[in-house]
């Protein structure tokens, strides 16, 4: 089975999609991991936020959830997952403005945004385009607000190295294992950038990443 050209969809091969929420709660710490991410964001009453790369809305519905008066964005550029988000955001009755796109050129004004979640979607990304997608999140957000990131990071003990080794060529994993998300947060313009906590995974070193809009300087967006 061949990928479509493009994108690297949730779990690698389109016809895989469908497994993507079993898998993620049998082989992974995700409830703990987007709790973890929600708890690290002061997200406050009337506030926008936005889930990019939101793949199947998990995150995005527990945030609705958690803050009702909020207004969440989910953007996705896989057409199959956003269905998927939007059939559990129907199910579960919360309202979710859903949207196609590229995070690499977010169709989104300029500081419209107090918070951006990128859970597990720069590895999709290579370099460049991960370079494109934090200045994207740098540009719509507001000045004080924050991106909140879930990815793998650098491995942080033995056995996270052993697996980091062998996973490091798959997908665009090898810039995050190698520790550089931060850079490039930092040369996005954001500071302070900070790892607010790890995880161990079947997959590897997972890593919380906090990155605050200082109160100054414009964004970027890759296809202007
Ligand atoms: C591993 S899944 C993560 C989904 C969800 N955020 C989560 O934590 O479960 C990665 C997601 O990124 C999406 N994606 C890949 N490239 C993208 C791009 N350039 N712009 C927006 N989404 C993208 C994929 O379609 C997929 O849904």
């Amino acid at each position: 089975m061949k990928k479509r050209s493009g994108y690297i969809p949730a779990l690698h091969y389109h016809w895989l999609t469908r497994w993507y929420d079993p898998m993620m709660r049998w082989f992974f710490p995700e409830s703990g991991i987007n709790a973890d991410l929600i708890a690290q964001a002061p997200i406050q009453s009337e506030q926008t936020v936005l889930d990019a790369g939101c793949g199947t809305g998990t995150l995005a519905l527990l945030m609705k959830q958690a803050h009702p008066d909020v207004a969440v964005h989910g953007l996705d550029i896989d057409a199959e997952i956003l269905r998927i988000a939007q059939r559990k955001a129907a199910q579960a009755g919360q309202s979710i403005l859903w949207r196609q796109g590229t995070a690499t050129c977010l169709p989104y004004p300029d500081q419209s945004v107090e918070h951006v979640f990128a859970s597990l979607l720069l590895h999709h990304l290579a370099r460049q385009d991960k370079q494109h997608m934090l200045r994207e999140a740098f540009r719509v957000l507001k000045p004080g607000g924050a991106l909140h990131v879930a990815d793998f990071g650098r491995p942080h003990d033995f056995s996270m190295r052993l697996i980091s080794w062998l996973m490091r060529w798959f997908e665009e994993i090898h810039d995050n294992v190698l520790g550089l998300l931060p850079v490039f947060m930092t040369d996005a313009g954001f500071h302070p950038v900070e790892t607010i906590t790890h995880y161990r995974t079947v997959a590897g070193t997972i890593a919380l990443y906090r990155a605050v809009k200082p109160l100054r300087r414009d964004g970027f967006c890759a296809a202007k």
